[in-house]
């Protein structure tokens, strides 16, 4: 039996929700596409005239809000209503790991899942399909399920609704969500009934060829998305494990990934080093494997990916190590910029970004920190840093000792060191000459994202030291 989707509702207007219910409004024309949230303020935003004001930066983005909003895309806090009228509801919240009680610090918080799966019980109308979008814990459905089925119990009398789980990860990358939205390496659906698998292929079909729609049960789509993101982040805590050697031994990075990835069968990408993965995902899905993996008394395998965890704190620890002790060990009451806070270029997302780590300990040093990032505003910036100084119980006065700059004069004018945090490209295009002059002497450049070429300094008195490379004031180099 087909199921015919006309309507389709998405639970959760963030990162994901927004760009994935954008992107299947303006490729099926056809279907009204509804995104709901709880929070007004970011409804508001989404539904905002001015379109830089949309709560999340996507290259690509605005264009497709324009397009489809008002027109078959609805942005609402109406949740009851909007899951009434849907065929299809994707359940996009967040799952942050948990902070208190059972599992603390690794487990998924699924309180988020929970009530979404209650508000579909409650207001879903007819047969409704249910897709889970967010990345959960394998065996998630079955929480979700048995939600859904018991608000059927007692209905006996009037069956007016009914449900099917399917488990359909998202694998966008932030930055490059439109894209990967656009032209998915693959989309994977997880599930029993063959009328609900076919009818959300039959929504990806209008763009995305049969050939990369991969189906499978529902716990391996589950457990698919933990083991993509585990992977992931393990090639990045592998690379930045040689960037240290590199350092030490005269070996430069860049050259060392080029020759690793050229075998096909280790490949290319991701092999890039940095100050560490950031980013909502990677730490959070590692946890949850780490968690699910001890539940089933695998401490093994728990331990390892633990490793790929440690590696990544480690190696921004180690990098302000570097800074502190290139600035003769001392950095308090120093002017440090700090170039770039989002955990990586073309979003405005600060979660988990590196970026929090590395000026968080270099307050707790004592420095000032000038801080610039194109799409990050300061009040988030000074949030971020907030909240780690809490969790850590530090006091430092967050407020007085960090100032966002306006230019790249401004952030250079009287500091002894800049670091650059994020690849954003703008950042490839600094008159490093001009900015030596600003600084004061002897001035540090430390370039975490292979941003600069020093066979461009010949003439400055500019110190610049690179990750995976070392400073070329190095006698070996
Ligand atoms: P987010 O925090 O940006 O957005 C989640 C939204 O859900 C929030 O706006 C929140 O207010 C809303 N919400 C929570 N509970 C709700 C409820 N009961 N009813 C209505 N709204 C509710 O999170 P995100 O980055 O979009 O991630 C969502 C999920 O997708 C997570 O499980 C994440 O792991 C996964 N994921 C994220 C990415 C990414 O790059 N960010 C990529 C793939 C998968
Ligand atoms: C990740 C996964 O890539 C995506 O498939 C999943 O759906 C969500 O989690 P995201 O976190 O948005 O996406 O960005 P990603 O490009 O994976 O970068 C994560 C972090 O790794 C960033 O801090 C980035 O700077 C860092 N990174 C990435 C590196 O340090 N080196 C690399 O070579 C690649």
């Amino acid at each position: 039996m087909s199921v015919e989707v006309k309507t389709i509702c998405c639970i959760g207007a963030g990162y994901v929700g927004g760009p994935t219910m954008a992107v299947i409004a303006d490729k099926c024309k056809y279907l009204k596409v509804i995104v709901v949230d709880l929070n007004k303020d970011k409804i508001d935003s989404w539904n905002d005239e001015d379109l830089t004001k949309l709560p999340v930066y996507e290259p690509g983005l605005k264009d497709l809000i324009k397009r489809c909003r008002g027109k078959n895309l609805f942005f609402s806090t109406n949740i009851q209503q909007s899951i009434a009228q849907s065929d299809m509801v994707f359940i996009s919240v967040n799952t942050p790991t948990k902070k208190r009680g059972l599992g603390a610090g690794e487990a998924s918080d699924l309180k988020y899942i929970e009530s979404s799966a209650r508000s579909i019980a409650e207001f879903a109308v007819g047969h409704t399909i249910v897709v889970e979008k967010s990345t959960i814990p394998v065996k998630t459905a079955e929480v979700i399920k048995t939600i859904l089925f018991s608000s059927q119990k007692g209905l006996e009398n009037k069956p007016s609704k009914s449900f099917t789980v399917l488990s359909s990860p998202e694998f966008l990358a932030e930055g490059t969500a439109i894209d990967d939205l656009i032209n998915p390496s693959r989309v994977l659906i997880g599930g029993e009934s063959k009328d609900s698998i076919n009818a959300l292929v039959n929504i990806y079909k209008n763009w995305v060829s049969e050939e990369k729609i991969i189906k499978t049960n529902i716990w391996s789509s589950e457990l698919s998305k933990l083991t993509a993101n585990a992977f992931l982040a393990q090639r990045i805590s592998s690379i930045n494990s040689i960037s240290a050697l590199c350092e030490k031994t005269g070996a430069d990075i860049s050259e060392v990934a080029k020759a690793v990835g050229m075998d096909y069968r280790i490949g290319r990408h991701f092999l890039k080093s940095g100050p560490g993965f950031g980013g909502s995902c990677f730490k959070k899905d590692i946890l949850n494997l780490v968690y699910i993996c001890k539940l089933y008394g695998l401490n093994e395998v728990a331990n390892y990916w633990q490793e790929v965890l440690k590696i990544n704190h480690w190696q921004q620890n180690r990098l302000t190590n570097i800074i502190v002790k290139k600035l003769f060990g001392t950095v308090t009451n120093k002017k440090i910029g700090i170039l770039g806070f989002a955990f990586k270029a073309d979003t405005n997302d600060t979660r988990e970004s590196p970026a929090i780590n590395i000026c968080s300990n270099l307050l707790l040093e004592g420095a000032k920190l000038s801080i610039y990032d194109p799409k990050v505003k300061f009040q988030e910036i000074s949030d971020s840093l907030n909240d780690l100084n809490n969790a850590q119980d530090h006091t430092i006065k967050i407020k007085d000792s960090i100032f966002t700059a306006s230019s790249f004069e401004q952030l250079a004018n009287g500091s002894d060191a800049i670091l650059i945090l994020t690849e954003w490209v703008e950042f490839k295009n600094i008159d490093w000459v001009k900015i030596s002059k600003l600084m004061r002497k002897p001035s540090w450049i430390f370039d975490c994202r292979d941003i600069i070429d020093v066979n461009h300094f010949g003439e400055s008195d500019l110190n610049i030291w690179k990750l995976g490379f070392g400073s070329n004031m190095d006698n070996q180099k």
